[in-house]
């Protein structure tokens, strides 16, 4: 199981499912998941229940999608952050998708499908966020000007490096 966590715009999809190609195993998205269990979007899921009944939701995904056959998990970028969803990941291995703000924003652009980007304080929301992944973070991969293939590599040989450092022989 590979559970990749950052920032909205950091490539957790993109990267997720070349990752997933890669080492021949499933590809999910949480957020799809949510949506299709909850039959709902995540905008209309924030929009009429609000943010903590989301995180919650996304809570019970997350737990019920580790406990379930190994695949590669592609997590949204406020999971971290909640208390419970953090405890989950700081279990599973997770690479982090190291992302700068401004081009976080260049990449997921006006995304109506995105609520926390009509978040007035999403600079301070983003700040915060930093520490929470890098508390669940077993692998952290940046990918400021670099391409899906260059980072899905450096994820593979970083993953190959931590499996080869817990099984020496
Ligand atoms: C969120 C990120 C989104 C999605 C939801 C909330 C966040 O996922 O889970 O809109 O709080 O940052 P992505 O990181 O895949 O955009």
């Amino acid at each position: 199981m590979i559970v990749l966590v950052g920032f909205m715009g950091a490539g957790k999809s993109t990267v997720g499912r070349r990752l997933s190609v890669e080492l021949g195993l499933p590809f999910s998205d949480l957020d799809d998941v949510i949506e299709s269990r909850l039959h709902r979007t995540v905008r209309e899921i924030f929009a009429v229940d609000g943010e903590a009944a989301f995180r919650r939701a996304e809570h019970e995904t997350l737990a019920s999608l580790l406990t379930g056959p190994d695949k590669v998990l592609a997590v949204g970028g406020g999971a971290a952050e909640h208390a419970g969803s953090q405890q989950l990941l700081r279990a599973a291995q997770v690479v982090y998708l190291q992302v700068g703000y401004d081009e976080a924003l260049r990449r997921v652009g006006g995304d109506a499908g995105r609520p926390m980007l009509a978040r007035p304080d999403l600079a301070d929301v983003y700040q915060r966020r930093l520490a929470a992944y890098e508390s669940v973070a077993t692998l952290t991969v940046p990918t400021a000007g670099r391409g899906t293939a260059a980072v899905c590599a450096d994820a593979l040989a970083g993953l190959a490096r931590l499996s080869r450092a817990s099984y020496p022989h």
